[in-house]
C-alpha cells in the first residue's frame, strides 16, 4: 500500500507524519514554537524559520519510527508551499526536495488552506467533497467552493486581518498572552456579550468578505477610550475585560457563521467543512450549529488536533499521487494566497 511523507512548516509549526493510503495515520510528530513568540505577541518570522531549520530533521525522524518504516519505504514526499511565510517554507521545502532527489521518490506541493479543509475529510473518513470550505486562523479567514479536493474556487477573503489574528490583538491588550484566542474565549465565559454593539463588517454586503481591523479598533476604545493608552500598565475593570471579551467573540463568531450560510447559499453546496485554529471556539461552534440546523445543511469541524496546523491534513496528497500530478524538482514556494 502507497505511503507518503508530508511536511509542515508554513508558520510557526514544525511537523511531519507518515500517512497510507487509506488515510490512516502511521507516524506522526509535531514540534511547536509558541514559547519562542510569546513575548513579542507574534510570530517572529526569522525566529520561525530558524526554528524550522533546527527541529525539521528530528521530526521526520520521530514520524518514520512511530510508523516503524525508513526512508526507503517511502511512495512519495508531500509538502505544504504555499500560503506561509516565506523563510519557513523552504525550509520544509528543501527537506522534502533532498528526500525526493535521494529516495528517487515523486514531490507533491501542497496547498496548506485546502489541506485545513482535507483534514475534515481525514476525520471524518468519508467523502466530504464537494462542501463550502472554511478556514478561520490565525492567518486567514477564507472562504472556497470545493467541487473537489484539489481543484477548488476561491470565494472570498478577509481584507486586512484574520480573525484568530483578532482573537490575538484583542488577547494582547488585554495582556492575556498569546497566542491570545483561547485565552479570550475563557474569559468571554463571564461576560455579557451584548453590552458592546462591536461592528460586523460586511454583514449586509453581497461579496463574501471579511474585516476585522475595525472591531479590533472598536475595542481598543472600549478597553482604553479615545486618547493614548498603554495597555501593558493600564488597570481594566475585571467585568468590563469580560463584557468586551464576550461582545468582540460574538462579532467575530456572528460574522463567520452569517457568511458561511451565504457562501452555502450562493453555491447551494450541501455541506461546510471547518478548519483552523479558531473552529475551536465554543461560541462560533454554537452558533454555527444552530444556523446549520435551521437551513439543513451538513457542518463538519476537524477535531482540535487537525484544526491547528499538523502534517496530517497532508493527506491531502493522495488526491495528487493517484492522479500521478507531481511537481518537478525546481518547485518553489509561494508565500502569499494565489487560490
Ligand atoms: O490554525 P492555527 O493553529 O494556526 C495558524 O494560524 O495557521 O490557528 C491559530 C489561531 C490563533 O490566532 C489562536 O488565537 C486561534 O487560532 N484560536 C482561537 C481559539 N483557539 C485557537 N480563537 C478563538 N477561540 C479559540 N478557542
Ligand atoms: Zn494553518
Amino acid at each position: 500500500m502507497p505511503i507518503i511523507l508530508t511536511l509542515e512548516t508554513t508558520c510557526d509549526e514544525t511537523a511531519a507524519a507518515v500517512i497510507d493510503e487509506k488515510l490512516q495515520i502511521l507516524g506522526s510528530s509535531i514540534a511547536s514554537q509558541h514559547e519562542l513568540h510569546q513575548r513579542f505577541q507574534g510570530v517572529v518570522p526569522e525566529i520561525a524559520a530558524r526554528a524550522h531549520l533546527e527541529r525539521m530533521l528530528p521530526v521526520i525522524d520521530q514520524s518514520l519510527r512511530g510508523a516503524g518504516i525508513s526512508v526507503g519505504q517511502l511512495d512519495a514526499v508531500a509538502v505544504a508551499v504555499t500560503p506561509g511565510l516565506a523563510n519557513s517554507l523552504v525550509v520544509g521545502l528543501m527537506a522534502a526536495k533532498t528526500l525526493a532527489l535521494t529516495c528517487q521518490i515523486p514531490l507533491i506541493g501542497i496547498n496548506h488552506l485546502h489541506a485545513h479543509i482535507y483534514a475534515c475529510q481525514i476525520a471524518a473518513r468519508r467523502n466530504v467533497y464537494p462542501c463550502v470550505g472554511l478556514i478561520i486562523s490565525g492567518g486567514h479567514t477564507h472562504l472556497y467552493d470545493f467541487p473537489n479536493a484539489i481543484e477548488p474556487r476561491l470565494l472570498g477573503g478577509t481584507i486586512d486581518d484574520a480573525a484568530g489574528e483578532a482573537f490575538d490583538k484583542v488577547a494582547n491588550m488585554l495582556n492575556l498572552g498569546f497566542p491570545g484566542g483561547p485565552a479570550v474565549a475563557k474569559l468571554a465565559e463571564r461576560g455579557y456579550p451584548h453590552r458592546f454593539a462591536f461592528p460586523r463588517s460586511f454583514l449586509h454586503d453581497a461579496r463574501l468578505a471579511f474585516s476585522f481591523s475595525g472591531l479590533k479598533t472598536a475595542v481598543r476604545y472600549a478597553l482604553g477610550g479615545y486618547g493614548p493608552v498603554d495597555f501593558r500598565t493600564l488597570q481594566i475593570d475585571p467585568q468590563l475585560a469580560a463584557d468586551v471579551a464576550a461582545s468582540f467573540q460574538e462579532a467575530v463568531a456572528e460574522v463567520l457563521v452569517a457568511k458561511s450560510m451565504q457562501a452555502l447559499e450562493q453555491t447551494q453546496r450541501p455541506r461546510l467543512c471547518v478548519g483552523g485554529g479558531v473552529a475551536a471556539n465554543r461560541r462560533f461552534r454554537e452558533l454555527l450549529m444552530a444556523a446549520a440546523d435551521q437551513r439543513g445543511v451538513e457542518v463538519i469541524i476537524a477535531p482540535p488536533e487537525l484544526c491547528t496546523d499538523n502534517a496530517v491534513m497532508g493527506g491531502i496528497a493522495f488526491e495528487r499521487y493517484h492522479a500521478g500530478r507531481f511537481d518537478p524538482l525546481d518547485l518553489d514556494i509561494v508565500p502569499g494566497l494565489v487560490r
